[in-house]
């Protein structure tokens, strides 16, 4: 008896992984499938997304393949971390006997010596992978079936990162049933998306997602989590829809500590809705990631120690593509080549449009641009 067996976070499934099973399938020929979503993977932090969500995710993407496939809750009933060669264990415990073919990610295929007893899995497993684009692996000494054919570079965190920055599900990486239950609760940021539309003008909502594509970019060449920045650059301006008022008795009624607060809420209290709309992650979302809120807070006038997120967001922020004046090309370029150089050209552009249109400059502004060109020289 032939058991296939594919385990993973599935938050969500792509159809990397759709097609990744649906070529196992028709190799190894297997009497069953076990898809085994996994409840805490010894390799990540907690998945946030609720098991029961990821396991219906996994009946939607996966159920149309085959009908003898099994989705298995055994790691929530475990509880805590399962490691794989436990859930080998489990599957010899229930069919006597069985060859079992453990379907792994490409990407898994160099770590696999180092996983929790990865021995055991070697030698009562038949390991089975497929290749992707780009990706060369370390010659394997256990044994190994490579399924035939290329696979698309997909990720599932990837898949997070675009719902979140533009609250559109990408109709190419996943399958339209899962998309529907990705809808009907509101993952990955949709909530956020709905609340954005309905406190911010259309512009500015714009003006959110652009800055969000911008951070993801930027999040790769700076080796910034992109989840992490595009969260940041969805929600920064999300006070941007309080009034002058609302703003000052918002950051009062929560005593937020921010440089200059008397001088600001006499001279331009709209700059207080980078803080505000820390706050509002933090409440509304429960977003706590001290980088992300300090990035989100410290957007329009900087700090005097900035995190490389909140320098993505910084720059990002005045050389998103809606930006229409023709330094927001130069500094977007400028960012892809030197983050701190065009961390620099970003805080000059914004005293610049401070003095032209006669507004009043804040000292942590002033502060910042000492600061960086004091670090420059
Ligand atoms: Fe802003
Ligand atoms: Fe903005």
């Amino acid at each position: 008896m032939k058991i296939l067996v594919f385990g993973g976070s599935f938050d969500p499934v792509h159809k990397g992984h759709v097609a990744m099973l649906k070529k196992a399938i028709s190799v190894v020929k297997p009497d069953v499938t076990h898809v085994v979503p996994a409840y805490h993977s010894p390799f990540k932090a907690k998945s946030p997304t609720p098991f029961k969500l990821r396991m219906q995710m996994a009946k939607a993407a996966f159920g149309p393949l085959d009908k003898k496939i099994v989705f298995d809750d055994y790691e929530l009933k475990r509880g805590g971390k399962t490691y794989s060669y436990q859930l080998v264990q489990y599957l010899q415990k229930r069919y006597k006997n069985a060859d079992i073919f453990l379907l792994v990610g490409t990407d898994c295929l160099n770590d696999l010596h180092a996983w929790k007893n990865a021995e055991y899995i070697f030698a009562n497993t038949t390991v089975v992978s497929g290749r992707r684009k780009g990706f060369r692996e370390n010659k394997v000494s256990f044994k190994h079936l490579e399924l035939p054919g290329q696979f698309p570079k997909m990720s599932s965190t990837r898949v997070r990162a675009h719902i979140l920055a533009s609250g559109e599900i990408p109709s190419d990486k996943v399958p339209a049933a899962e998309a529907a239950i990705i809808v009907k609760n509101d993952l990955y940021g949709l909530d956020q998306h709905r609340w954005l539309k309905a406190h911010l003008k259309p512009n500015r909502y714009l003006h959110s997602i652009k800055v969000a594509e911008s951070c993801a970019v930027l999040s790769d060449i700076y080796e910034v989590p992109a989840e992490k920045a595009v969260q940041a650059g969805i929600f920064h301006d999300a006070g941007k829809g309080l009034s002058a008022d609302e703003l000052i008795a918002f950051c009062k009624k929560r005593r937020l500590k921010i440089p200059h607060f008397e001088a600001i809420c006499r001279c331009e209290p709209a700059l207080l809705h980078s803080f505000a709309s820390a706050s509002l992650a933090k409440e509304l979302f429960g977003i706590k990631d001290k980088e992300i809120l300090k990035a989100i807070a410290e957007h329009t006038l900087g700090s005097l120690q900035m995190s490389p997120l909140s320098k993505i967001l910084f720059v990002a922020d005045i050389s998103s593509k809606d930006r229409k004046y023709k330094d927001a090309f130069v500094i977007r370029t400028l960012a892809m080549q030197d983050l701190e150089k065009a961390l620099l050209y970003a805080a000059n552009r914004k005293l610049w449009f401070t003095i032209d249109s006669q507004k009043w400059l804040c000292p942590s502004g002033i502060e910042l641009w000492n600061h960086l060109v004091e670090r420059a020289a």
